[in-house]
C-alpha cells in the first residue's frame, strides 16, 4: 500500500478508523468465555509451536567464530556471505535526487523495493515547515569596495558524475534564515559555547559582526545559536584542513587524486538547534499532519541571522584579512585555537578596513515528507517488535555515506531476512524497517513519527536499531543504550571484519574501542531520548588511515566510496551482518536478550563520574532537614549497590529460566504453561526497563528530552552525556538542581531495585 500524496494517506488513514470501529463492534460481541478460550488457545499455541524450523542448507564452511551463531542466523549470515549488492543499491541511490520532501521517485522505489522483499509496505506524509535554498552570496570588501567574491561551489569532477549537473545542490544550511549582512567578521574558533566566553572575557565583541567558525567539535546549529547570542549578525562555516588526518600541507594529493579534502569541499547541513528539540520547529512534541496542525513561533529552535558555509579555499581571502587585527588565536585559547589553514595566522579581527556581504535567501513552506515503513510479521506479535531505521534523506546529489552507505545495508538485511522466509521461517518477534525522510534538517521524518505514535511505540516496540552513515571509514563504531550491550557483545565474535584476516568484528572493535552512549543527530534520538526505547547506532567511522571523508560535500560520491573508502562494498555488508544479526538476536529469544547488570554497572559508572566533579565546599552544604549533600550522595550510592546486586541476581533468574526453556520440550504441558507465564513476567520487567527513566516534566529548559540518563549535550547537539540533569547542575553550579536530579535518579533506582528484588 503506498500513498503517492498527503490526500491518498489521509483517505486511507479514514479507512483505517473505520476498520478499526469495525473490529471494535464485531469483537464486544464476542462473550467472555469466547475470548478466555482464544487466550488459552493462543497461550498453548506458544508453549507447544516453539521456533519455526528453518530448512537450510549451509553451502561453505561456516568460520571458526560462528559456532554460537544460531541456525537461522548462520542462514542468515551465509547469504549475506555468498551475495552482496550493497554496491548495486548505493549506485543507485545516488543517482537520483533526494533532499528532505523532494525525492518523490526514490521514495516510489524504496517502497517497491520493501515490497520485493515481502514486507507489509507503507508510505506516510507528514507536513513540515522548512527551507529550500533561493540564492546566496559572499564578497568581501575593502574600504567598502568589493575586491573578492566567493563561488560558493564545489569543483565538478569530470570522473564523479554526481559532483556537476543542474541539479547539484546549492550551498546552504537547513534552516537558516534570510539575510543580506555587510559587516566586520572575527574568527570564533569551533564556536563552542566555550570559545564565545573567550571571546567575551578577551573582549572581542561579537555585536552587529559576522562569526567565521570552523566545522567540528559541535553540531554546527550550536554554532549559530550561540554567534546569535553573542549578537552577531551572521555565520560563516568553513572547513579547516588542520582538522583532517591528511592535508596538502603535509604532502597529501586532495580528492579526485588522493586522500586529502578536496580544497573547494564545504559543508551542508542543518543549524537547527538539536539540542533543544528535534523535528518540525513549529511543533515541539506533535505530529505535524493534516490541515489543522497547530504551529508555534519556530524561533526557539531555529536561528534568527543567516548563514552559510564556505570551503577552506574561498574562506582563505577573508580569512588572511584578519593577519595582525584582534587577538592572535593561540594567546585566547593556546594550539586549540590553531588550524592549519596556510597564509591564515588565525587572528580574531576584526580588521576595520575589510568587512564581507553575506547573502542569503531561503525560501520557508509547508512541504510535505515521506517516510517509507516495512512490517516483516513475526509468529509471536504480542511479544513486542524491533524497529530498524535509515534515513533516505541527503544534503547532495550522491550521499554514498551519508545516508547511502545506511541504506544499501539495510535493503541487504531486508533481502537476506527475505530469502530465509522463502524456505517458511518467520521470525518470533515482528521485525520493521523504516526509511525515513527529512533526517538532515532535524530527524524530521523519524521525530514526527515518534511523536504522533508515542504510546503505541512505548507499549510494543521492544528496540530501535538505527543506522546512519554505515562506512564513512573502516573503524566499527556502536552506541547504544546498556539494555542492548549483551545482544552487541553475543553478536560481534559472529561476523568476521573484511580487512583483516582471520579477526572477528568482535576483536577489532574491542580492541580500540567500547560502547559509546548515544547523543543525537540520527535517528534513534526520538525513540532513546524522549520515548525512553532502547536504540542503537551502528556505523565504520573515519580513522587515521582512512581518505579524508567529505561529509555533506559532493564528493561524499559513489566515485569516492567506490574508488576510495569501500571497493568492494565490503564494510556495507558486514553492516549489514552486524545489524541483521542483531535483529534476529532481539527478535528470536524467547526471553528478551539483555542483563539488567549491563545496565546497573553503566548506571554506577555514570554516577561516580559526576560525583567525582561535585565541588568539595559542595558536600557539607545542609537541607532544610539538616542533612548535608554527602548523606544524598552515599544514600545514592548504596541504592546503586543495591542495583547491582538485585540486577546480577535478576541475570541469574534469566538464565535459568532460558535453560529451563532450552528443555521444555520434557517438560509436562502444565508445567510448560508455568514457564511460559514466568517468561512473560520476566519479559514485561525487562520491557519496560527503559521506560523507567523517563521523566515526563523533561529535562531543564528542554521539556521534550525525557529520559533522566541520557540527552544530547545542551551545548554539544552531537555527542550524549550521562545523566544530563546533574551534569548540567555541575556545569551551571547550581546545586539545588544538582540536589533536584539526584532525587529523581534516587527515585528511579529504588523503584528498578524494587522491581528487580521481585521475581
Ligand atoms: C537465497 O540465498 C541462497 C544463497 O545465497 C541462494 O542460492 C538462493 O537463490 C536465495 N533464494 C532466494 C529465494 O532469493
Ligand atoms: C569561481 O569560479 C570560476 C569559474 O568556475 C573560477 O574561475 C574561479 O577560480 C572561482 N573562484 C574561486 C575563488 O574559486
Ligand atoms: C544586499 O544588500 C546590498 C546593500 O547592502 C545591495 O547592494 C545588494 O544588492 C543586496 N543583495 C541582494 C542579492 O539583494
Ligand atoms: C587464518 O586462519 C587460517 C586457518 O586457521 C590459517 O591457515 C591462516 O594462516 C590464517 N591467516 C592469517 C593471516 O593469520
Ligand atoms: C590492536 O590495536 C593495536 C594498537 O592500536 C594494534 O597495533 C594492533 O594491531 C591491533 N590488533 C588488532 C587485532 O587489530
Ligand atoms: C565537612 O564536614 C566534616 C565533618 O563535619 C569535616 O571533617 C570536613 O572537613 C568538612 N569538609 C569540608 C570540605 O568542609
Amino acid at each position: 500500500m503506498t500513498f503517492r500524496n498527503v490526500k491518498e494517506y489521509r483517505a486511507d488513514i479514514k479507512h483505517d478508523l473505520n476498520d478499526i470501529e469495525a473490529q471494535k463492534t464485531s469483537s464486544s460481541k464476542k462473550t467472555l468465555t469466547k475470548k478466555l478460550l482464544l487466550i488459552a488457545f493462543q497461550v498453548c499455541v506458544l508453549c507447544f509451536a516453539g521456533n519455526t524450523v528453518l530448512n537450510y542448507s549451509f553451502s561453505s564452511e561456516t568460520l571458526r567464530d560462528r559456532s554460537k551463531a544460531t541456525p537461522t542466523e548462520l542462514a542468515y549470515l551465509q547469504i549475506l556471505d555468498d551475495t552482496n549488492y550493497a554496491g548495486k543499491w548505493s549506485e543507485k541511490l545516488t543517482s537520483v535526487p533526494h533532499l528532505a520532501g523532494q525525492g518523490i521517485e526514490l521514495v516510489d522505489w524504496t517502497a517497491s523495493k520493501f515490497e520485493e522483499y515481502g514486507l507489509t509496505t507503507e508510505v506516510e506524509a507528514f507536513d513540515i515547515y522548512l527551507n529550500y535554498p533561493v540564492g546566496n552570496g559572499l564578497t568581501l570588501l575593502s574600504n567598502g569596495e568589493p575586491i573578492y567574491q566567493a563561488n560558493l561551489t564545489e569543483d565538478v569532477l569530470p570522473e564523479d558524475s554526481t559532483t556537476g549537473g543542474d541539479d547539484v545542490v546549492p550551498a546552504f544550511h537547513g534552516y537558516s534564515a534570510s539575510g543580506n549582512v555587510t559587516a566586520e567578521y572575527v574568527y570564533v574558533n569551533y564556536g563552542s559555547k566555550e570559545d564565545f566566553d573567550l571571546l567575551e572575557e578577551f573582549g572581542v565583541s561579537l555585536k552587529g559582526r559576522i562569526a567565521i567558525a570552523r566545522y567540528g567539535k559541535i553540531f554546527r546549529g550550536l554554532k549559530v545559536k550561540f554567534a546569535q547570542e553573542a549578537g552577531a549578525a551572521g555565520v560563516l562555516i568553513y572547513s579547516d584542513p588542520g582538522d583532517d588526518f591528511f592535508q596538502e600541507a603535509k604532502g597529501d594529493k586532495p580528492y579526485p587524486n588522493g586522500p586529502a579534502r578536496n580544497p573547494s569541499s564545504l559543508q551542508r547541513g542543518s543549524v537547527q538547534f538539536l539540542s533543544q528539540f528535534p523535528g518540525d520547529p513549529t511543533t515541539p512534541g506533535r505530529p505535524s499532519q493534516g490541515d489543522d496542525v497547530v504551529r508555534d513561533d519556530p524561533y526557539k529552535s531555529i536561528p534568527k541571522i543567516p548563514s552559510l558555509p564556505v570551503s577552506f579555499k574561498e574562506v582563505k581571502p577573508i580569512l588572511e584579512k584578519l593577519n595582525g587585527h584582534g587577538l592572535k588565536g593561540s594567546t585566547i585559547g593556546g594550539d586549540k585555537w590553531v588550524g592549519n589553514l596556510l597564509g591564515f595566522d588565525y587572528w580574531t579581527g576584526p580588521n576595520p578596513k575589510n568587512t564581507i556581504n553575506l547573502y542569503n535567501e531561503q525560501k520557508y513552506d509547508i512541504v510535505p515528507i515521506h517516510n517509507v515503513y516495512g512490517t516483516l510479521e513475526g509468529y509471536d506479535p504480542k511479544s513486542g517488535y524491533i524497529l530498524v531505521g535509515n534515513h533516505r534523506d541527503a544534503w547532495i546529489k550522491g550521499g554514498a555515506s551519508d545516508p547511502n552507505s545506511g541504506t544499501a545495508a539495510m535493503l541487504e538485511i531486508m533481502r537476506s531476512l527475505h530469502n530465509l522466509t522463502q524456505t517458511g521461517w518467520k521470525p518470533r518477534r515482528t521485525i520493521k524497517f523504516a526509511s525515513w525522510d527529512g533526517e538532515e534538517y532535524a530527524l524530521l521524518g523519524s521525530t514526527e513519527f515518534g511523536e504522533k505514535n508515542g504510546e503505541e511505540l512505548k507499549k510494543n516496540l521492544l528496540a530501535y536499531l538505527n543506522v546512519d552513515v554505515a562506512v564513512s571509514g573502516r573503524k566499527l563504531q556502536i552506541s547504544s543504550s546498556p539494555f542492548l550491550n549483551n545482544a552487541i557483545k553475543e553478536t560481534l565474535p559472529l561476523i568476521d571484519y573484511p580487512l583483516q584476516e582471520n579477526l572477528t568484528l568482535e576483536e577489532h572493535f574491542f580492541n580500540h574501542s567500547k560502547i559509546n552512549i548515544l547523543g543525537s543527530g540520527s535517528d534513534y534520538t526520538v525513540f532513546l531520548e524522549h520515548l525512553g526505547i532502547a536504540s542503537l547506532d551502528v556505523g565504520f567511522g573515519a580513522t587515521a588511515e582512512d581518505p579524508v571523508y567529505h561529509y555533506h560535500s559532493n564528493y561524499d560520491s559513489f566515485h569516492w566510496m567506490s574508488t576510495m573508502q569501500d571497493p568492494g562494498f565490503k564494510l556495507h555488508n558486514t553492516i549489514a551482518k552486524l545489524l541483521g544479526t542483531l535483529t534476529l538476536r532481539l527478535s528470536e529469544d524467547k526471553i528478551i536478550n539483555t542483563k539488567v547488570s549491563d545496565y546497573s554497572i553503566e548506571l554506577a559508572k555514570y554516577y561516580h563520574a559526576i560525583e567525582a566533579n561535585v565541588p568539595q565546599q559542595w558536600l557539607n552544604i545542609t537541607n532544610h532537614r539538616g542533612k548535608p549533600l554527602i548523606d544524598l550522595i552515599h544514600k545514592t550510592n548504596v541504592k546503586l549497590d543495591q542495583l547491582a546486586t538485585s540486577g546480577s541476581a535478576f541475570d541469574d533468574y534469566l538464565t535459568d529460566l532460558n535453560k529451563q526453556w532450552d528443555g521444555v520440550d520434557s517438560l509436562p504441558w502444565w508445567n510448560r504453561i508455568k514457564l511460559h507465564f514466568k517468561i512473560v513476567g520476566a519479559n514485561f520487567k525487562l520491557f519496560y526497563l527503559e521506560r523507567v527513566f523517563l521523566h515526563e516534566e523533561g529535562l531543564k529548559d528542554r521539556p521534550w528530552f525525557k529520559h533522566i540518563i541520557f540527552a544530547s549535550g545542551k551545548y554539544t547537539g552531537y555527542e550524549g552525556f550521562a545523566l544530563p540533569g546533574l551534569k548540567e547542575a555541575l556545569d551551571d553550579t547550581n546545586i539545588k538542581d544538582f540536589v533536584h536530579w539526584n532525587k529523581i535518579f534516587l527515585h528511579t533506582i529504588k523503584g528498578l531495585v524494587d522491581s528487580f528484588d521481585r521475581k
